[in-house]
């Protein structure tokens, strides 16, 4: 393999972030919409992305895709995602998207979906060695944005390769990387593995990232004890818990009390409103993300069963308004932990993670909320409410 330099050895400098240890926003499919990215980036989050792209769609113009680059002009740092099963694709999709405003951009390596990796994209990468070198050096060649790929440790248990795949995605010429330390074939119980981003980390020169299982400060203090990272990226510890960056930077508990919750979730009504109008999807999306937000209030059940029937911004915000009205006569002043605080590695999650994997239930369409005659995967009711999808 050639090495190539990369462009940006102090790539979190060149992206004007000011920590010396980020703490990002993982791209996550369904979710890190403008609205969203804004909300955690006024909670601290250093750098975030648009989620996973396809490079095939991008090239072939697919307007749903193309809308995904929607970026608000108040957001800070941004990056955007990509996948495809040829490097040349993926390098042509990366020249497309070089004039937009987004500062970096990340190639997906970690999509266990199985739609994905049958196309032989995301995680499927990750059994060739040559191919993660050919796609990360045939996009380092088309682009001057500072470039990251994010990996998982390995395909599956017996095929772990993440210092090999990390020795390649560096020579190729990437700025950093980000790893999340489980395997493809892993579920979310499985704990994440901290010896292998370790090692990783201590096999490459430029920074590494690492990412999974971050619900809290404990969390991201157990992992840079252990792997003594560059950064850390969140993901579904912000669902519902944007305060989850301080936190991680301060080192300490963050609850919000109930006027600085009802305040952030007020804000991304209201940008929820500017950026998708009066689309159904505006009402659809935001149910899903109060699911999140009530999470460890009391009374939410009854508030989230009402939810998942709403189809306009008003009624939630009626609805809101109504359970805020509630908790202050109640005299409930602060929220309990959403995810626990323990730094144990269990696969702590409302969303059943025993049952639900991202292999077998993700899809974009319900993501966006087109609703399914037939709902094939493990239970999200807990996450969207079964009137969603079934
Ligand atoms: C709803 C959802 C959507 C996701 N979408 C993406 C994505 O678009 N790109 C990506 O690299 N990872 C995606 N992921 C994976 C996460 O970024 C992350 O690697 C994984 O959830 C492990 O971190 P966690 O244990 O902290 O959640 C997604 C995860 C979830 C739950």
């Amino acid at each position: 393999m050639e090495k190539h330099d990369n462009l940006y050895p102090k790539p979190f400098e060149k992206l004007g972030i000011e920590a010396s240890e980020p703490v990002m926003l993982a791209p996550l499919a369904g979710v890190s919409d403008a609205p969203f990215r804004r909300i955690c980036q006024m909670h601290g989050a250093d750098l975030t992305f648009v989620e996973m792209l396809s490079a095939t769609a991008l090239i072939h113009k697919n307007k749903k895709t193309h809308a995904m680059l929607h970026r608000d002009p108040a957001e800070d740092v941004c990056g955007v995602q990509l996948t495809g099963r040829f490097a040349q694709e993926v390098g042509e999709a990366t020249a497309l998207i070089e004039d937009k405003t987004f500062e970096a951009v990340d190639i997906n390596m970690g999509c266990p979906v199985r739609k994905v990796v049958g196309s032989g994209s995301g995680s499927a990468i990750l059994k060739d060695v040559d191919r993660v070198y050919e796609t990360v050096s045939t996009v380092r060649a088309a682009t001057q944005k500072v470039l990251s790929a994010k990996i998982r440790i390995g395909w599956d248990r017996s095929s772990i390769n993440s210092v090999e795949v990390g020795k390649a995605i560096e020579a190729a010429g990437a700025d950093y990387m980000v790893v999340h330390g489980r395997c493809r074939s892993d579920t979310y119980q499985t704990p994440v593995d901290l010896e292998e981003i370790a090692r990783l980390k201590a096999a490459v020169s430029i920074p590494v990232i690492g990412n999974g299982n971050l619900f809290s400060h404990r969390d991201a203090e157990q992992m840079q004890t252990v792997c003594k990272l560059d950064g850390l990226m969140v993901s579904r510890g912000a669902l519902g818990n944007p305060w989850v960056f301080r936190s991680i930077k301060e080192n300490k508990s963050v609850h919000p009390s109930l006027s600085d919750w009802m305040d952030t979730v007020t804000k991304h009504v209201e940008l929820q409103r500017a950026t998708y109008g009066t689309e159904p999807r505006a009402a659809v999306c935001m149910r899903k993300h109060m699911l999140w937000y009530t999470k460890g209030w009391p009374g939410a059940k009854k508030v989230r069963e009402k939810m998942a029937v709403m189809y306009s911004l008003d009624d939630i915000c009626q609805m809101l308004e109504g359970f805020y009205k509630e908790l202050t006569a109640a005299g409930v002043e602060r929220r309990d932990p959403p995810y626990g605080e323990q730094g144990d590695q269990a696969g702590r999650f409302s969303w059943d993670t025993a049952s639900w994997d991202p292999k077998f239930d993700m899809d974009r369409k319900q993501d966006r909320g087109a609703p399914t005659p037939h709902y094939e995967g493990a239970p999200v009711s807990s996450v969207v409410g079964k009137e969603d999808y079934i």
